[in-house]
């Protein structure tokens, strides 16, 4: 098995939240260094909002956060700089100035927090532009990506810096199951390639099952699970059965209908489209 150095992540007795108001309580996590961690949880449940905290974005209510040995509260401002140098952030969108290339986008790190000189940047983008197949796309706009592609630039920004630790926010939301199944494909891929600590929030239990070396469960503002997915699949925990056998019960539903509409709605609507008078003369199941 491949040796790491990269930092585990640890949260101890972490409150968090907004304006005092905590979201997820008393946190004891610890996401394990060089592996791919999964944070998964119902809409709500603070998924981003853990992220948005460990990546320093937002202050804790109570408790700690540390990568490695660093205490992230107590850090002095160089310290912090360096570690955030080193901490690579895929956003839901892929965050990318829409005024520059993809080219400028993806060294604009680079540029901004290294002496490199320009020629070495080149070649550093160029290459994680390859790596995640956008070698043909160096001279396009934000806007003339793709979901997908704008995803994958998105990670070749997060790793221009080498990061020790990546956090990536539902990656695979708004692509189609393809284009979702290719983006984990890239994540184990990077896993191989980089020697790093990453956390994936997500939405998807699917990837959860594919990817992750280790699951965190958010619900009922607390984590309701830590631990390998072998061990999770083997729960008797009800709440946790329930989240676990949704994908199967999400597949074998019937799709989503529309809830039946009542006869008096359904008149108000045709006398809205059709003027009050022709009503009952063009449509006369508006006539009751
Ligand atoms: N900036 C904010 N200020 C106040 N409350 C917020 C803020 N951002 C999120 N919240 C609240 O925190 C709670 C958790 O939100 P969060 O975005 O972390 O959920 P999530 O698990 O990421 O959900 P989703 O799966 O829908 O992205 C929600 O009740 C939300 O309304
Ligand atoms: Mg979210």
């Amino acid at each position: 098995m491949k040796s790491s150095t990269a930092p585990n992540i640890r949260l101890e007795n972490l409150t968090i939240g907004y304006g005092g108001n905590p979201v997820v309580k008393d946190l004891n996590i610890e996401f394990p260094g060089g592996k791919l961690s999964m944070v998964i949880g119902g809409s709500g449940s603070g998924k981003s909002t853990l992220l948005k905290h460990i990546l320093q974005l937002q202050p804790p209510i109570s408790g700690e956060i540390f990568i490695g040995e660093h205490n992230m509260g107590k850090l002095s401002r160089r310290e912090r700089h360096c570690i955030r140098q080193r901490t690579g952030v895929l956003f839901q969108d892929g965050a990318m100035l829409g005024s520059l290339k993809l080219i400028d986008n993806i060294a604009l790190p680079l540029r901004e927090h290294t002496k490199l000189s320009e020629e070495q940047i080149m070649r550093i983008v160029q290459d994680r532009l390859a790596m995640m197949g956008l070698g043909h796309a160096l001279e396009l706009y934000p806007n003339e990506l793709s979901g997908g592609m704008r995803k994958r630039a998105g990670l070749a920004r997060a790793l221009v810096m080498d990061p020790q630790v990546l956090f990536c926010d539902e990656p695979t939301s708004g692509l189609d199951p393809v284009m979702s199944a290719e983006l984990d494909q890239l994540l184990l891929e990077m896993m191989c390639h980089f020697d790093m600590t990453m956390v994936v929030v997500t939405h998807d239990l699917a990837s959860m099952r594919g990817l992750a070396d280790h699951v965190v469960i958010l619900g009922e503002s607390k984590c309701l699970y830590q631990g390998t997915i072998e061990e999770l699949e083997k729960t008797e925990d009800p709440y946790l059965r329930r989240f676990l056998d949704r994908a199967a019960e999400e597949r074998d539903a019937p799709r989503l209908t529309m809830a039946p509409i009542s006869q008096e709605m359904m008149k108000l609507n045709c006398n809205s489209i059709m003027g009050e008078k022709d009503t009952v003369r063009k449509d006369p199941q508006c006539s009751s």
